[in-house]
């Protein structure tokens, strides 16, 4: 049972939440290499059968499964007259488009379509993107070591209208989780904060489910420029991690940058039985409820009011 405490009882964390340790572990994030990958999808968002439409920044994609299921991407404008191909259909992993009937097969076409290297890690859907990435590439994205056996994974997505740094920011203050999600977290206690040598947050707290509070210790650290990963590594579900992917995806209408907040949740669980995800499912809500919509609109407003607040509202 967690003891009900009033919101303003609550210890404040303004004075330990300091810009300067925020913005250096977010500097650090921010050299980690990415080698030009983007996630853009949740693995299983890519049907066989019919095209998924995206959009990194600014570059609009198409994405199928091709004759043996692999992952396939490509430049979303039709090579001959400019058709949407995320509107075409798949048969037998080709891809036609709406219009005229071009045939791709994911391998290049006569009219100078090229795929670009795609990546299916079994969650999520990545794509690489070297004039936009600008770095050097790597053969593969940076997959943060996830819990193997029967583990359960979820994969949520949010838009809105900030830059990745943002996003990254708001997962490295861990200290507004009391205050800003106080229906989802208690008791927080940030144990450690990173420095160069040991890069992540340790951090206390008790997930809430109701008048229930499941305790747990986890470490937050940034395995690339656009991604923080979150570990659980004591308590329920130890070895269970919530990867927070940011996206860029381009300038909206109203000419701010657009970001996909893609997160994943990969659950696991020591108690016997946790394979029978049924059975399973009440002991790792807490973890799910992380993606959960209120938690996620809070803190993607958290992230574009950090936008507007450095660009001055441009
Ligand atoms: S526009 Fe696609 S085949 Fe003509
Ligand atoms: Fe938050």
């Amino acid at each position: 049972m967690v003891p009900r405490v009033a919101w303003t009882a609550q210890r404040p964390t303004y004075r330990e939440a300091r810009r300067a340790v925020i913005d250096a572990a977010l500097r650090r994030a921010q050299r980690r290499p990415t080698g030009n990958w983007f996630v853009f999808a949740a693995s299983r968002d890519v049907r066989a059968g019919r095209p998924l439409g995206a959009r990194v920044a600014g570059v609009e994609l198409v994405a199928w499964r091709d004759r043996r299921g692999g992952l396939r991407v490509g430049p979303g404008g039709c090579p001959h007259l400019g058709a949407d191909l995320a509107t075409g259909i798949v048969r037998d992993g080709v891809l036609f488009c709406r219009w005229h009937g071009l045939a791709l097969d994911g391998d290049g076409c006569e009219f100078g379509w090229r795929p670009v290297p795609a990546y299916d890690d079994g969650v999520l859907a990545w794509v690489r993107l070297d004039a936009v990435g600008g770095e050097a590439p790597l053969d593969a994205p940076v997959i943060p070591g996830r819990p193997d056996g029967a583990a359960l994974a979820a994969v949520t997505r949010v838009d809105g209208s900030c830059e990745p740094c943002d996003v990254i920011a708001n997962r490295l203050d861990p200290w507004h989780g009391a205050w800003f999600h106080p229906y989802s977290f208690t008791r927080l206690e940030v144990l450690t904060t990173p420095t160069d040598e040991d890069d992540r947050f340790l951090v206390s707290v008790t997930f809430r489910m109701g008048r229930f509070g499941v305790p747990v210790i986890a470490e937050f650290t940034t395995p690339d420029a656009r991604t923080v990963l979150m570990r659980i590594v004591e308590g329920e579900g130890t070895g269970s991690v919530v990867e927070t992917h940011a996206t860029p995806t381009g300038p909206g209408p109203d000419g701010r940058p657009g970001v996909a907040v893609v997160e994943a949740t990969v659950a696991t669980s020591q108690r016997p039985g946790f394979a029978v995800a049924r059975r399973a499912a009440p002991l790792i809500t807490p973890l799910m409820r992380h993606a959960a919509a209120r938690l996620w609109r809070d803190d993607l407003v958290y992230a574009e009011r950090r936008y507007r607040v450095r660009t001055g509202g441009r």
